[in-house]
């Protein structure tokens, strides 16, 4: 049992799970923003899984996944979820991060072990590096959460986080094939990621799905070119609100700028 602690950004509304060790988190939040932070903190740790690790939402996975998929994962850092789609059969993994200490890592882990099939990248998920249609399915888990660090009033984030985040989802959005799919891993609420998977020019559907025991996470997919027919109809339809009870669960941690949790 591996303890560690979730940072709640007051602000932001966004609660990113942190370390075993409190050192290992920036001194504000908006460090999560800051490429030398990951870097420096690569350097050091083998291994952190975000979120949750992989048996929590495999169930989730599974069903979305074949041998002859092409995979991309964005922001990998130091997750084994890119060595568990390889035992799953997956012929074709890539994964990506900016900070080259996590890259290196990678690289040396996956060879120590003998594994194969997965291309680890230093890229910037703002500015993919791959052809349109490359991939079939694009995954990342916190990985988008981290820009919304910081982002002031989760209700009307700050255009700059905005326009990172529509950024990172154009670019996934044009990297993958026409029938692809992008799998989103988050701690985000659909009341306050939906408006940005639903923006007119992407053509995908956006589905969710929960797992976590007591606090949970949000397994978003979006498949491309499904958006139904009737989606702008139901733009009349007021944005889903906040259920008292997951207000609830936010509003129980405020007072604590750290929390603590145990993962398992
Ligand atoms: C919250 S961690 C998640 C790591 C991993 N996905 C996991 O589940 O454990 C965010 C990761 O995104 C990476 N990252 C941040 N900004 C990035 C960018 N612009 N392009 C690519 N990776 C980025 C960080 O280096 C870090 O590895």
């Amino acid at each position: 049992m591996q303890s560690s602690f979730l940072i709640l950004s007051l602000n932001s509304g966004v609660v990113i799970p942190g370390c075993a060790a409190m050192d290992v988190a920036p001194s504000t939040v908006s460090g999560y923003l800051d490429p030398t932070y990951w870097e420096e903190r690569f350097s050091s740790e083998e291994h952190y899984e975000w979120l949750k690790d992989y048996s929590h939402f495999r169930h989730l996975l599974t069903p979305l996944l074949s041998p002859s998929l092409s995979v991309l994962e964005l922001g990998c850092g130091n997750s084994r979820l890119s060595e568990e789609l390889r035992q799953e059969g997956v012929a074709d993994i890539t994964c990506i991060d900016l900070a080259s200490a996590a890259v290196e890592r990678m690289k040396s882990r996956l060879s120590e072990k003998g594994i194969s099939g997965i291309k680890v990248l230093v890229a910037d998920m703002l500015d993919l590096p791959f052809q349109p249609e490359t991939f079939d399915l694009v995954i990342e888990k916190g990985t988008m959460d981290v820009l919304f660090v910081d982002c002031g009033d989760p209700w009307n984030p700050n255009p700059t986080n905005v326009s990172k985040v529509m950024k990172m989802l154009e670019g996934i959005h044009k990297v993958l094939k026409q029938d692809g799919v992008y799998i989103s891993i988050s701690f985000g609420q659909p009341h306050f990621r939906r408006k940005f998977f639903e923006v007119p020019n992407f053509t995908w559907s956006v589905e969710y799905d929960k797992f976590g025991d007591g606090f949970h996470y949000f397994f978003y997919i979006l498949k491309k070119g499904k958006r139904s027919l009737d989606y702008e109809k139901n733009q009349n339809i007021p944005s889903e609100m906040p259920s008292i009870n997951l207000f609830q669960e936010e509003l129980e941690g405020e007072d604590f700028l750290f929390r603590m949790v145990e993962d398992l």
